[in-house]
């Protein structure tokens, strides 16, 4: 079923989306200034974070993408997390930027952080566009190196987040009301 976009109320506008894309871009290009830095954007979340990201990003800069899966399409996490497409380069020896677009439970973060440590990376950090820390689990506690920003523990849509597959191309965040009945 397609979900009503009437049910979507705007959170944090396109406007201010794109001044923290900017500010994040700034800040993660100081960090990096003269080193080799590789996004590793996970799909398909971080598509609309990642691209307008990385414009403002002037440090000699590589983007991979990897595809894992937490939430069978609703609004609840599983918790079990799985790798559904690979990174298509090798990290090793690479200074890489996590690009999510979220971290609720964290238990995909969790998940990434180890298998990308396997892999010998120089550094690993973690660039997420909203934070719910209300949302965290047990034990999930790590640091966010960039955070877009720190929202409550509410279901949100647009700009990349998605409820079953719908509302990825919205430019802001919203919350999302279900019908009583769901
Ligand atoms: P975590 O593993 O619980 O930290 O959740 C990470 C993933 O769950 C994110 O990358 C999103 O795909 C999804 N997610 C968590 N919270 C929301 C939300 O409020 N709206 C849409 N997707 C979400
Ligand atoms: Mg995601």
């Amino acid at each position: 079923m397609i979900p009503d976009i009437k049910r979507v109320e705007t959170l944090i506008s396109a406007e201010d989306v794109q001044v923290r894309c900017a500010e994040l871009g700034a800040q993660i290009s100081a960090d990096y200034e003269g080193r080799d830095v590789t996004f590793v954007g996970i799909l398909k979340g971080s598509i609309p974070f990642l691209s307008d990201l990385m414009r403002h990003v002037t440090a000699p800069l590589q983007i991979d993408f990897l595809e894992c899966s937490s939430y069978s399409g609703g609004m609840q996490s599983s918790g079990a997390v799985r790798l559904v497409k690979d990174l298509s380069h090798s990290i090793e020896g690479k200074d890489v930027v996590i690009v999510e677009d979220i971290v609720d439970t964290g238990h995909t973060l969790r998940y990434l952080l180890e298998n990308f440590l396997a892999r010998g990376p120089r550094s690993v950090r973690i660039c997420a566009l909203l934070d719910k820390p209300e949302g965290r689990v047990d034990g999930e506690e790590f640091t966010i190196d960039y955070v877009g920003f720190t929202i409550p523990n509410k279901f949100v849509v647009g700009f990349g987040l998605d409820l079953g597959g719908y509302f990825r191309n919205l430019p802001y965040v919203g919350v999302y009301s279900p019908p009583e009945s769901d």
